[in-house]
């Protein structure tokens, strides 16, 4: 029996997401850019006659918005991989990334999930397989593997890494109700029935990263589904108006929501925006990005 291996994997945040009308198969084109950011999932797998998966929570998550067992993107991971042949596994997944929120957590243990299972079954997939097969199980999972800061495009699957000089500090807050991420899409449908084909170009996001420099990034960042999950959840205005006001660069809806983060001047300025925000948003994380992605780990 081999000893269990832990891959972990990182949350993501999107510093630009332009997005364009609906297109034929329902998904939408994508004009992103991904930041991976230091809240992480660990994936453990170790060999077994059977398959089985189960999630461990960080005490700030709740657990009503998991999928049900067999459902997870981790068995489906399992399934694309075992096309290849393999046993069983025995799969555990520990969560620290807020779920249904925008980051891509369900995306990051896929990812981790891809690392782990290769290794454990000795499959060897090459890495432009490896992101093909990412790309399979959902839009930000090739982001997931990649990590730091990436351009994404066509739904998003499409990534390409960028040269970023900067280091970034980040406030997350996550919120105790998901987001389902169609149904953002859905209502972004109904609010901007008149979108254009072509998504919003995120060339002054790129030339930030470049120069790595947190106060022209906050005014470069741009969300267009910021004001899609405000208007299914107004109090997320409120939230973002109230960490500026404390001495944040920018707040910004995360992806579909409803986390928000807020990019923060320094790793002390986004401690003092946290303790801030804290007395009603208990659950407000400390977090910094770029960091790798999905990548074994040693745990002891
Ligand atoms: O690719 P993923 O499984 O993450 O997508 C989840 C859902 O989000 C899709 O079924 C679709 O409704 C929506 N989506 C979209 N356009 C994208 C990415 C996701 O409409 N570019």
């Amino acid at each position: 029996m081999s000893a269990p291996l832990t891959v972990r994997a990182a949350a993501k945040i999107n510093l630009h997401l332009g997005v364009g009308a609906v297109r034929d198969d329902g998904f939408h084109p994508l004009d992103t850019v991904y930041q991976a950011v230091s809240l992480y999932d660990d994936v453990q797998v170790e060999p077994a006659e059977e398959w089985s998966v189960s999630t461990e929570l960080a005490s700030y998550l709740d657990d009503t918005a998991l999928p049900a067992v067999g459902a997870n993107i981790v068995d489906a991971v399992g399934r694309l991989l075992r096309r290849s042949g393999g046993p069983g596994a025995k799969v555990q997944i520990s969560k620290a990334i807020p779920v249904a929120g925008g980051m891509a957590g369900g995306s990051a243990d896929a990812a981790a999930a891809m690392v782990a299972l290769d290794r454990l079954w000795d499959l060897e997939t090459p890495d432009e397989q490896l992101l093909a097969l990412a790309a399979e199980l959902g839009s930000d999972v090739p982001f997931a593997l990649l990590g730091g800061s990436a351009r994404g495009l066509g739904r998003g699957e499409l990534v390409t890494p960028l040269p970023d000089h900067g280091s970034y500090a980040w406030v997350v807050v996550p919120d105790e109700l998901g987001l389902s991420t169609p149904a953002v899409y859905r209502h972004y449908d109904k609010l901007f029935p008149d979108a254009p084909a072509e998504p919003r170009p995120a060339n002054r996001v790129l030339e930030a990263l470049f120069v790595g420099d947190s106060g022209r990034l906050a005014v470069a960042m741009h969300n267009d589904l910021e004001e899609v999950a405000i208007d299914l959840r107004p109090d997320l205005g409120g939230l973002l108006a109230r960490g500026e006001a404390e001495g944040a660069l920018r707040g910004l809806v995360s992806g579909s929501g409803p986390t928000v983060v807020f990019l923060c001047e320094s790793p002390e300025s986004a401690q003092a925006v946290a303790a801030a925000l804290q007395p009603q948003h208990p659950v407000t994380l400390l977090a910094h990005g770029p960091v790798a992605g999905a990548h074994l780990v040693e745990v002891m």
